[in-house]
């Protein structure tokens, strides 16, 4: 049985921000592939960690449909991406996790990133994938449903990565699927695996964050740009942070809109000791903030909706010197390209991160942790 344990390594002391700022590709380390902005190092995560029950968290995830935030807990965040830093860091030896398993991934919705890098991840792991980069190439052209697409997955492959468009389809394409589901973004619904990755970056950057209680001086005041109510991804990080009692201090959401977190956080936001508040000021609110999480494309049924050009991040907003921000990426113009090449820039890192929790993930739902050795 593997056990996720420690490698000898030296280490900044563990509290502090885990980075270092590229200047230029020359600068580029040893681990990740961002070629610009804040270079996080997988062994903050590994260093810091306490270890215990981790591998019973990622064993529950076997044979399950991974569709909403909510599923998960604090600990099991935390336990992907411990296991997503071994797979940065080259600490384990792989006997191919994912032989013999077919991922399908049915994208019903342009993607760059989610879909590339779970196909990414799948082809490391010695999987194989079959891809639908666009429903119009599936049944769905003719007027087909997802259910019975769902009901031919079933035999088509070992588990299914989707995005669609429209938010009900995670519960229609289930009506027949029987195997795992992996919802990569369901129109206004949840995109659970972006907000895996969000959380991946932000613990690397500043691994006393997993802690259950963080010193006071090191915990978060998170902002975010946007409209969570609407956005996907925004939601789904917004939902995992509420988690995050002992690492986020307060959150801030700045938006335009008088109601922008909507129905389906409201219950969660009441229940957590952290406190939130909503302005449509960012300038007020930017130098307070140690983390700014920003994204502007808000889905309106069937349309799109940018964010007001008043709400953009630059070089000139008046950002704290040690804030970083984060973005689940494509931009537009609410993020400048100003940030890249500064150490604000998270989001590179963050999407760099991306194969790797995807990897962590799909060796746990797929149960083939025991595929996976750490090297001592
Ligand atoms: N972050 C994200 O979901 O990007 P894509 O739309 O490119 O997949």
């Amino acid at each position: 049985m593997n056990k996720f344990g420690r490698r000898d390594s030296v280490m900044k002391n563990s509290d502090e921000p885990q980075v270092e700022e590229i200047k230029s590709n020359k600068d580029a380390g040893p681990y990740s592939a961002n070629s610009k902005g804040l270079r996080l190092s997988p062994r903050a995560i590994l260093e810091h960690h306490d270890q215990s029950s981790e591998m019973d968290c990622l064993r529950r995830l076997a044979g399950r449909s991974i569709v909403h935030p909510k599923q998960f807990d604090r600990k099991t965040v935390v336990a992907l991406c411990k296991l997503a830093a071994l797979l940065e860091n080259r600490n384990v030896e792989l006997e191919k996790p994912l032989d013999g398993k077919i991922a399908i991934t049915a994208f019903f919705e342009a993607s760059t990133r989610t879909r590339l890098s779970f196909e990414s991840a799948v082809l490391r792991l010695d999987g194989k994938v079959l891809s639908v980069p666009d429903g119009q190439v599936t049944g769905i052209a003719k007027g087909e449903s997802l259910a019975d697409i769902g009901e031919m997955f079933n035999t088509y492959g070992d588990v299914v990565i989707m995005r669609h468009p429209e938010t009900d389809s995670v519960e229609q394409i289930q009506k027949n699927l029987q195997r795992p589901l992996i919802n990569a973004g369901n129109g206004s619904g949840h995109h659970p695996t972006q907000a895996l990755i969000d959380w991946f970056a932000l613990l690397k950057w500043r691994p006393v964050l997993m802690d259950e209680c963080c010193p006071k001086d090191k915990r978060i005041h998170l902002g975010i740009v946007g409209t969570p109510g609407s956005m996907r991804a925004v939601k789904s990080f917004l939902r995992l942070s509420l988690m995050f009692t002992g690492a986020v201090k307060k959150i801030t959401v700045i938006s335009e809109m008088a109601d922008p977190v909507g129905l389906d956080l409201s219950e969660p936001i009441e229940e957590s000791p952290i406190p939130m508040e909503i302005t449509n000021d960012l300038q007020d609110v930017l130098p307070e903030l140690e983390v700014v999480y920003v994204k502007s494309i808000a889905f309106l049924g069937d349309s799109y909706r940018n964010l007001h050009s008043r709400y953009k991040v630059d070089t000139r907003c008046g950002l704290k010197p040690d804030s970083v921000v984060m973005h689940p990426l494509a931009r537009n113009e609410e993020l400048s390209t100003e940030l890249d090449n500064t150490g604000h820039n998270l989001y590179f890192a963050q999407a760099a991160g991306a194969v790797f929790l995807r990897q962590a993930l799909l060796i746990a739902v797929l149960d083939r942790l025991d595929h996976v050795v750490e090297i001592q």
